[in-house]
């Protein structure tokens, strides 16, 4: 039985760090197209949790092996002072043709005038499991931060310019991948995932 984990996405860091993460697995980490399929089902969840559901469930309805576990992930900024945007439309945000830089000084400016301690934001990550025999499994994890005035470091990606760190004192830009991932709300989904995945397949 050649048992995989489909990651739903196109994206290789994502598939990168899912690979460490669930790397005592020995069940290797592959993406739809290494698998030979390819899904972009509408995100009209309401939540993290749903859109990352419908994203495996997509996936899990292509494979046509039975001993496949599908993941598959959904994340974004929750800014508290302007009621949780841009949340679940993160990726969305003034369309998708607009750069980050663009979406991080609008945010910076929708903020004009708020205090720091009112500037809390977090990222928070949603991964949906599908096993063989159908179970499905969410597990979720959220970064804490604030947003900064500025856009500053050159890691990372999206908001990451703009998601200021206070413990540690610095953006999330600022940050290695290794920081990022260690203490990341992906990071910590991904090993809530590998720990209820552990319990499940032996
Ligand atoms: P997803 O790939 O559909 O989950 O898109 C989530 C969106 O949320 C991304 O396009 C980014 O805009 C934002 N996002 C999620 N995680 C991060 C992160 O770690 N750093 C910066 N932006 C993030």
């Amino acid at each position: 039985m050649n048992r995989r984990i489909v990651f739903a996405t196109g994206n290789k860091d994502k598939i990168r760090e899912a690979s460490q993460i669930l790397d005592g697995f020995d069940i290797p980490v592959v993406s739809m197209k290494e698998a030979g399929v390819s899904a972009d089902p509408e995100e009209n969840g309401t939540s993290f949790e749903e859109n990352a559901l419908i994203k495996a469930r997509a996936v899990a309805a292509l494979l046509e092996s039975d001993s496949d576990i599908v993941l598959a992930d959904d994340s974004g900024l929750v800014i508290d002072a302007l009621d949780g945007e841009p949340g679940i439309y993160s990726a969305r945000y003034l369309g998708h043709d607009t750069s980050y830089h663009e979406k991080n000084l609008h945010l910076i400016s929708r903020l004009d005038g708020v205090p720091d301690e009112k500037r809390s934001a977090r990222f928070v990550c949603a991964i949906a499991a599908i096993l063989p025999d159908g179970t499905e499994l969410t597990t979720t994890g959220s970064f804490e931060g604030s947003i900064g005035y500025e856009e500053k470091g050159d890691h990372g990606f999206g908001y990451d310019p703009i998601f200021y760190l206070p413990d540690l004192g610095v953006y999330s830009a600022e940050l290695s991948d290794e920081e990022k991932h260690a203490r990341s709300h992906r990071g910590q989904a991904l090993r809530a995932m590998r720990d209820l995945l552990k319990e499940r397949l032996v």
